[in-house]
């Protein structure tokens, strides 16, 4: 229980420390200095051995929080957000995330949410938005964004990507994987939707 904990303490210590090294994280949204870690059940999907599988390349800048991160992933209460008419089973396989930081969060606060996010390889989340202001920081991995009236792009360790409030925006990995934290702030209280492409 002790070690689950220090895991826990260690991987928020790690991410403030990536905080106050990045001004693209600072600008969106200042690190909460109230958090509480709370009680909150576990909860696997098939991603979670997925993430807890992949162990990062010993010289990537971002070794020790990937590797964290990796090592709570049994320990959290994993979400795939959509249900299977939405998405399709093949989708729900290849896509997790869990609330790290956040109002229902392993550490709460009501500042802001960050949610640790997996897409494994060959996936494609389609197009879908939400009311909250979005910020992805790339971990590890890769995959190529793409947002409503935007050129894509392929995004990877330490690059960040903004999602105006409704703005719709996908995402497809092809032989990468990719792990990202997703921070969102202002009106979390609503849930991601798919977005019908013909509405675009
Ligand atoms: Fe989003």
């Amino acid at each position: 229980m002790h070690n689950k904990i220090d895991l826990f303490n260690q991987t928020k210590n790690e991410i403030e420390k990536i905080w106050s090294t990045n001004k693209k994280l600072t600008e969106f949204v200042s690190f909460p200095q109230d958090l509480v870690l709370k009680e909150k059940n576990i909860n696997k999907i098939n991603v979670t051995n997925k993430l807890l599988d992949w162990k990062s390349e010993s010289d990537h800048k971002f070794e020790k929080i990937h590797n964290l991160i990796s090592n709570l992933s049994p320990f959290v209460s994993w979400d795939n957000g959509y249900n299977e008419n939405e998405v399709g089973k093949e989708f729900l396989n290849r896509y997790g995330f869990f609330e790290l930081i956040g109002p229902t969060g392993h550490f709460e606060t009501t500042n802001m949410a960050l949610y640790v996010n997996f897409l494994d390889i060959n996936s494609h989340y389609p197009w879908h938005n939400h009311e909250a202001e979005e910020l992805y920081f790339i971990v590890s991995g890769e995959a190529k964004f793409e947002k409503k009236n935007e050129a894509p792009v392929i995004l990877k360790p330490e690059d960040t990507c903004f999602h105006k409030s409704n703005q719709p925006h996908r995402i497809t990995t092809n032989d990468k994987k990719i792990l990202s934290f997703v921070i969102w702030k202002n009106k979390f209280e609503n849930v991601s939707k798919i977005v019908d492409p013909k509405e675009l």
